[in-house]
This record gives C-alpha cells, sequence and structure tokens, in this order.
C-alpha cells in the first residue's frame, strides 16, 4: 500500500495479503546450475523448473492466486455447452468493459489468431505502439506488416517520461494519410507495452488515438494483458485520475476502444483469455472461428475451473491494493538495483524489472545476444531465471541477416503476490555481484536455430569458456554459498 508510514521513514511496499499455501524451491550449487544451463542451450526457457530458485522467466500464468480465486474453482459448472461459468465469466466482463459480446479463448495468441485471421490480409498494415512478439507473428502469417508508432523515447532506456508506452499521434495520422484507411485492418494499443519494458500509456493518449480512429473510420483493438500495471500507472502518474477508481479506470478505457482482448495469465491470474467488443459484426465474423480453433463458444479451450479464477481475479483486478502490487515491487527493485550502478529501465514499469544488457555488457555485439548472455550469466550465479528480450527474440531476415533489436534487455518479471522483499534482496545482491564481474561474461552463438519464434526452442553455445570463469571468481568470493 503507497500510504503507510514506517517510523524509520524507510519506504518499503507493503504487501496487503498474506500467504496461504506455499511451494518450496530449491537453490541448487552453482556446479548443478553450470550442468543445467548447459543442458538448456542457455537458452533459459529450456531450463527445468526444478532447477529453478526464483522463476523470474514471466508473469504469465504464474500469479498468486486468492483464497476467493481458489474456492471459486470449486463450483465450476463443467458442461461443453451452456455452462453457468461461462455466463459468469460473461456478465463480470459486460460490467467491468461496458462490452455486450464476449468469446473466451485459451489464451492471449489465440485471440491474436482470430482477430489476425479475420480481419488481417495480405497487404495489411497494422499500427500499434508497440508489437509483441506472438502479436507480430500473427500479422505477418496473415500477410499484414507491423507498424510502431511509438513516442520519441520509448526506446530510451532511462526517461523520466511516465508513459513511454504512448502512441505517436502526428505518426498515426501520417501512415493512414501514406496508405489510406482502406489497408488498415485496425489500430492496435498495447496497454503496458511488453517488449518496451512493462511502460503504460496515459488516457490521454487513448482519447487522441480514438479521436484519429473516429476520423478515419477506423477501429481500435486494445491488447488489455497487461491493463493490470497500466490501471495503475494511470491512477498514480496521470494528474487527472488520481482521485478515480480503478473500475472507473477501466471503464473509461474501455468505452474507448472497439475491441478488448486479454491473456488472462495475466490479467485476471489464472489461465485463459478473450475477446470482448459490442461491435456485432466483428462479433459473429471472431464467433465463427471459435469452436473450429478453440473449442465451443461457452468454454473457448479454456478449463472451466481457470475460467471461474478470472470471473474473481478481475474483479480483484479492481482492487487498487491488487494492482499495485507488482508496480510497486518493481519500482523497489530498480530503484535498489539504480543505487548499486545497474543499467535499468527507467521509470520502472509494469510486468517485471528490465536490466539494460547493452549497457552491462557493452563489450559484447548485438550479435553475440547480450540479453541471452546476461540471462544464462544471471542463472549461473543465482538460479534467478529471467527471460531474454533483445535480438534473440527477434527473427531473422529472409536473407539470413539478424534483425537488431531496438533494445537489449534482461526481463525479470515479478508474477503478481508472488515472491517476498527476501527473494527481491537476494536477487539485487546476485545482480550487482554480476555488474561488478560484467567483463568476464562472454557470448552466445547458435547451435540450434529454429525458423519461427527461435527463443522458444533455440540452443545456444558460448562463444569462449566464460562461464567456467564466471563460476571460479563466484568459487573466489562466495566459497560454498549455492
Ligand atoms: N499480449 C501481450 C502484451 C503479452 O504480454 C502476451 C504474453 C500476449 C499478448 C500473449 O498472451 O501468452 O496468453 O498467449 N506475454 C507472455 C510474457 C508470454 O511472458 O510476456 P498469451
Amino acid at each position: 500500500m503507497t500510504d503507510v508510514k514506517l517510523y524509520s521513514g524507510e519506504s518499503i511496499p507493503l504487501e496487503m495479503h498474506k500467504a496461504k499455501i506455499i511451494q518450496k524451491i530449491n537453490l541448487a550449487p552453482i556446479e548443478h546450475r553450470l550442468e543445467a544451463i548447459s543442458e538448456a542451450g542457455n537458452n533459459t526457457f529450456l531450463l527445468r523448473n526444478s532447477d529453478v530458485f526464483l522463476d523470474m522467466l514471466t508473469d504469465s500464468g504464474v500469479n498468486a492466486m486468492s483464497d476467493h480465486q481458489l474456492a471459486a474453482m470449486m463450483i465450476a459448472d463443467d458442461s461443453y455447452a451452456g455452462s453457468e461459468t461461462f455466463y459468469r465469466m460473461e456478465s463480470k466482463i459486460q460490467e467491468l468493459f461496458n462490452k455486450q459480446y464476449f468469446l473466451p479463448a485459451h489464451q492471449g495468441r489465440a485471440c491474436e489468431n482470430l482477430l489476425c485471421q479475420v480481419f488481417v490480409e495480405p497487404g495489411s498494415i497494422v499500427p500499434m505502439n508497440y508489437h509483441f512478439t506472438t502479436t507480430k507473428a500473427h500479422i505477418v502469417l496473415n500477410g499484414g506488416v507491423v507498424e510502431e508508432i511509438f513516442t520519441e523515447d520509448a526506446l530510451q532506456v532511462t526517461s523520466d517520461n511516465p508513459f513511454k508506452g504512448n502512441m505517436d499521434i502526428k505518426k498515426l495520422e501520417a501512415l493512414i494519410e501514406k496508405h489510406g484507411a482502406d489497408k488498415i485492418p485496425f489500430v492496435r494499443l498495447e496497454t503496458g507495452t511488453n517488449l518496451i519494458g512493462g511502460q503504460p500509456h496515459s488516457l490521454q493518449n487513448l482519447r487522441e488515438i480514438r479521436k484519429v480512429c473516429d476520423q478515419a473510420g477506423l477501429m481500435l483493438v486494445l491488447d488489455a494483458s497487461l491493463l493490470a500495471d497500466n490501471l495503475f500507472f494511470i491512477k498514480t502518474r496521470e494528474e487527472e485520475y488520481k482521485n478515480k477508481s480503478i473500475r472507473e479506470i477501466t471503464r473509461e478505457i474501455s468505452d474507448l476502444c472497439d475491441i478488448i482482448y486479454f491473456s488472462a495469465r495475466k490479467l485476471g491470474c489464472a489461465r485463459g483469455g478473450g475477446i470482448c467488443t459490442n461491435n456485432e459484426e466483428a462479433y459473429l465474423k471472431l464467433r465463427e472461428l471459435v469452436p473450429l480453433l478453440e473449442g465451443f463458444l461457452t468454454y473457448g479451450g479454456m478449463s472451466v475451473r481457470e475460467m471461474e479464477a478470472i470471473t474473481v481475479g478481475l474483479e480483484e483486478t479492481m482492487d487498487v491494493d491488487m494492482v499495485n502490487q507488482g508496480p510497486q515491487f518493481i519500482e523497489y527493485m530498480v530503484t535498489e538495483l539504480q543505487k548499486k550502478g545497474v543499467p535499468v529501465v527507467t521509470p520502472a514499469g509494469g510486468l517485471g524489472c528490465h536490466i539494460d544488457a547493452s549497457a552491462f555488457l557493452p563489450h559484447l555485439q548485438q550479435t553475440e545476444y547480450p540479453s541471452g548472455a546476461l540471462a544464462s550469466a544471471l542463472y549461473l550465479v543465482s538460479g534467478v531465471r529471467g527471460m531474454e528480450r533483445g535480438t534473440l527474440s527477434e527473427q531473422r531476415e529472409e536473407n539470413g541477416e539478424e534483425t537488431l533489436a531496438h533494445l537489449e534487455l534482461l526481463r525479470l518479471a515479478v508474477p503478481r503476490r508472488v515472491f517476498t522483499m527476501s527473494h527481491l534482496k537476494y536477487a539485487i545482491d546476485r545482480i550487482a555481484w554480476l555488474y561488478e564481474n560484467r567483463d568476464l561474461v562472454g557470448g552466445l552463438t547458435f547451435v540450434e536455430e529454429p525458423k519461427i519464434l527461435r527463443f522458444f526452442f533455440g540452443k545456444l553455445d558460448t562463444t569462449t569458456d566464460w562461464q567456467t570463469k564466471l563460476v571460479a571468481k563466484f568459487k573466489e568470493d562466495f566459497g560454498d554459498s549455492p
């Protein structure tokens, strides 16, 4: 909670929840971690979770559920068609988002698949503040092109712009002017912009985008997967909204968008997804594909238990004590790392703490995958599993050339309500140690490289024996400590 004052004057993110169910985690010795990361081809996606101490890979599907969510799972109505569970979820969506039509889907990328199959065709151009990996892949798969129209400092690692996720309105107008509205199936705004460090957009920006869309007769689609964080940032960073409730802000956002889709692995703290709209024509087109690709219209590939948990999770997202937890933990981590000189993305965003791998490892070329190397090195020295978000997450050009990422980041996700302060302190300490020993970290090179979404399954080798040297230095400084 933001307004609890401590006598010491210290500012700490105080949790407004307590642990009732816990999971034991293990911190394996560094020798074991070296074996594990080598077997995983230096790809943190390929690590076994039992070899991981703090799983900061993602906030997707791993947020802690509440007692109410777990209780709701027990009343799930298991029927193929017409499940009461669906009607409860639909009515919660209608209530919070003021959208009449709801289509369930098994997760966020399934919503993207449906939307792109229906609306994107060869030659389509889809403007957006910034892409997400699966979004771009679906647009490209359907013959479309992504046009990113972010504001100038979106890609500056350090900035004091509170809304780095905003769309550049002038660029949006120019893009529509250049290509014509006919070529644009929809404009996509990603709330809590994932790949640039969980950075929010403002409500004012959304209102301006709406205006441009209205003038051009374009649909506005919101990817609301990271809505919880963005709601908190609007309330705390946009003066006009500081006295508005999270529910009111949600409603205002929703009323400005034609279609909203979300990954409920993030929004709603369970596992699933869905699309909602008041546009009947769009709904009917999308609806045709749901039974074919996802499942019948009253479950869409989700387990009914998860649907019950999402329904409760969405309601809990309207509580400021819930949506503030992630961003405040992340801010703590960012601030402490900054004090130790570690280069991090600022202002602190949602989703996780993002380390600037280019500045951390300036001696590496982007073609040596600095973010991937940093992810591998951090796991090795701490058992903390982060995610590469840089060139390795891009796709090679047709001619075999690398697509160099705008940013080289190591993302350390802070799943909601999962970690404690001492976990964060441990991670911060090991990151700071690695920063002092950064010269020892070398690059990576592919040994197995899939063509699509290579970061998921690709395997890499180290370019030198730098990991052996890093382990030796670790032993020197930490002795037998794991
Ligand atoms: N949109 C955004 C903004 C996302 O962050 C994600 C997932 C998706 C769509 C796709 O949703 O995973 O349910 O299919 N992000 C995860 C992550 C994978 O780790 O950031 P999904």
